[in-house]
């Protein structure tokens, strides 16, 4: 959940960490902090953005060309200067910066104490670097060692970066179910969270793999192990990464640009994989096990926020075309549930990032379990694509913004993809009927180029009669009542309105009772297969004098005369409408959550990959 930067080798450490940080603030804004080696470990940090720390270190020494930087997203111990990384150890040698949950914290701490250790922090990170002290002294032994034996001890999640200033021209780096990422330059070193503080420097990296423990040198050595002490060979890759992709390109939020990115990024998806001229889809990590998801007993879709919501597309889709069972877990639960689960089951993850720690873990389970497990992931190499049987990447490039946009459309995407392949191959889809949904696929990111330019004044326009708000209701039916869950999702997590996703039939079970003159109704009324039901939802939330913004396919008459606004979208199949219906949702969100002077890539309390419980 926090974000992990530092450097060893010949140029000055400061300038990369800053910069680092900033690439990396996603995964966290609590606070942010860097530990520099110039003949002392020389430690500045400071409660909220990056900015702050560097503002606060103008007129402090910043020389060094070993170094390590941290941006927060705190767990344990509130967000101040005190609590933000690096940590210290109790005779300041060390110095540790760490993403993740050291979980049996409280009786090392308590063991520490007993020996005499004095604790400044809240933190579990803290305990973990007075552990690798403690271990060092009473042995004798290198940083490397103390803290492979350090971690043998601790239960949890971590991806750590630690400096000892007896042994300065070195860095151990390490990790356990959090991710971390070495990338190789000439004779130096770049350690992240992830590649974005790395590529503009070398595009060799190496993905550390759980439980290994790297020592990097300024002299350009790098030696690996497990942390159970046996020697690994780094196995370097080369990053597919632009620079470019991680930079705003003139819009104000990377919300924004990812949201108009999304008709090349669907293209993007859709690339070599579909063709609707010769009628086939293909998708590689789906082709050697096309046979046994077929014949599954059960697909189990896991996955934690806007992915849950894509997984629940799939859902419809895939029962709807490919007649195989399917549900829909979040991961959290799942994992915990003990789940009636054997190799007849393939259990399958969506994750943006690869990196959700519950998805993982549910993940994990199954495999324990012996069901196939498949990931739709977007980040390459992250730990979901690894640690899965097979999958297939969303390939929608790098989504900076904390708020999910171009991610949920590659994944709604890949799954729709996923369903007709499916169907096709099990025979459930006449011939005649697949030809034309896949011509018609490939006619979507044309289409949604066409709704970013004719829905965007109008957006603005109703954001700015409904920016006041306090609550929003976001109704839709069938596969739109997903897309009503991810709307409700996107306008709460950056504009801070509450707001609830309601399949549209439920709504007088319940929330029609909080309908008044106040309440934004937000309705995806784009499903012809269910339209009739729709207008009359509709007009049971008119009658109750609610504020309704329908969407709805080009030309639509009835809803337009009980509407207070309506947003057209261009027709299309009904099968691709959640790719069309969401777009209005995210612009909508975006202009209402700007009106309220919201940070919109940055929301508070979130972060990016949620890397913790
Ligand atoms: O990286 P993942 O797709 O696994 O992340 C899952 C959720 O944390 C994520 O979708 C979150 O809900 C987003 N902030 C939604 O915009």
């Amino acid at each position: 959940m926090c974000g992990i930067v530092a450097y060893v080798g010949n140029k000055q450490a400061y300038p990369i960490l800053i910069k680092g940080l900033k690439r990396l603030e996603y995964r966290g804004y609590d606070s942010a902090g860097i530990a520099l080696f110039n003949d002392e470990i020389n430690i500045y940090k400071k409660k909220g953005k990056v900015a702050n720390l560097e503002e606060y270190t103008e007129d402090k020494n910043i020389s060094g060309h070993i170094g390590m930087g941290h941006t927060r997203w705190a767990t344990h111990g509130k967000p101040d200067d005190t609590n933000a990384h690096p940590h210290k150890s109790g005779n300041s040698d060390l110095a540790i910066i760490h993403n993740g949950i050291i979980e049996n914290y409280a009786p090392l701490k308590e063991a520490l104490i007993n020996e005499g250790h004095v604790f400044e922090t809240e933190t579990d990170t803290e305990v973990l670097i007075h552990l690798i002290e403690e271990l060092q002294k009473r042995d004798n032994l290198s940083i490397e060692e103390a803290t492979r034996l350090a971690l043998t001890k601790v239960i949890g999640a971590f991806a750590i970066v630690v400096m000892d200033k007896k042994d300065p021209g070195k860095i151990v780096a390490a990790r356990k179910a959090s991710p971390l990422v070495i990338g190789i330059g000439d004779g130096e070193f770049y350690i992240a969270s992830d590649a974005t503080p790395i590529v503009e420097y070398t595009n060799q990296v190496v993905y550390l793999k759980n439980e290994e423990i790297a020592v990097l040198t300024n002299t350009g050595e790098f030696s690996l192990k497990t942390i159970s002490n046996i020697k690994q060979t780094p196995s370097i890759q080369e990053l597919d990464l632009k620079i470019e992709e991680l930079e705003k390109g003139g819009y104000d939020y990377f919300m924004l640009k990812e949201i108009h990115e999304q008709p090349k990024t669907i293209a993007d998806g859709m690339r070599g994989r579909l063709s609707a001229e010769e009628s086939w889809i293909r998708l590689g990590g789906l082709e050697e096990f096309e046979n046994r998801i077929t014949k599954a007993k059960r697909l189990i879709f896991v996955a934690c926020g806007t992915s849950w919501h894509s997984g629940m597309i799939a859902e419809y889709l895939i029962e709807e075309y490919a007649r195989i069972n399917v549900e829909v877990e979040y991961a959290s639960e799942f994992r915990y549930r003990n789940p009636v689960l054997d190799e007849k089951d393939v259990v399958i993850a969506i994750s943006q990032s690869g990196e959700t720690a519950d998805t993982l873990a549910a993940l994990e389970m199954a495999k324990e379990k012996g069901a196939l497990t498949y990931g739709i992931v977007n980040v390459v190499g992250s730990s979901i694509a690894r640690l899965t049987d097979a999958g297939s990447y969303i390939h929608a490039g790098p989504e900076i913004g904390v708020a999910s946009t171009k991610a949920f459309t590659g994944q709604v995407t890949l799954l729709t993809m996923m369903a007709l392949s499916l169907a096709h191959k099990k025979g459930t889809l006449p011939k005649s009927d697949y030809s034309r949904l896949l011509a018609e696929f490939e006619n979507v990111p044309v289409k949604i180029e066409k709704l970013l330019k004719s829905c965007d004044e109008q957006c603005k326009f109703i954001a700015d009669k409904i920016a006041s708000a306090s609550n929003a209701l976001y109704l839709g039916r069938g596969l739109n009542f997903p897309v009503a869950l991810e709307g409700a999702l996107k306008l709460k997590e950056i504009s801070y309105i509450h707001a609830e996703g309601y399949p549209a039939a439920e709504m007088k079970h319940g929330p029609i009772a909080l309908i008044d003159e106040n309440m934004p109704v937000i309705v995806t009324a784009s499903n012809m297969s269910s339209y009739e039901k729709i207008i009359s939802n509709i007009q049971e939330v008119k009658a109750r004098k609610g504020y309704v913004i329908a969407i709805v396919p080009e030309g639509e008459k009835e809803i337009k005369k009980t509407a207070d606004h309506i947003i057209e979208i261009p027709e299309t199949e009904e099968i691709f409408t959640p790719l069309l219906t969401v777009i209005p949702l995210q612009l909508l969100s975006y202009y209402i959550a700007i009106i309220r002077g919201c940070n919109v890539d940055q929301p508070r309390n979130l972060a990016k990959s949620v890397t913790v419980e």
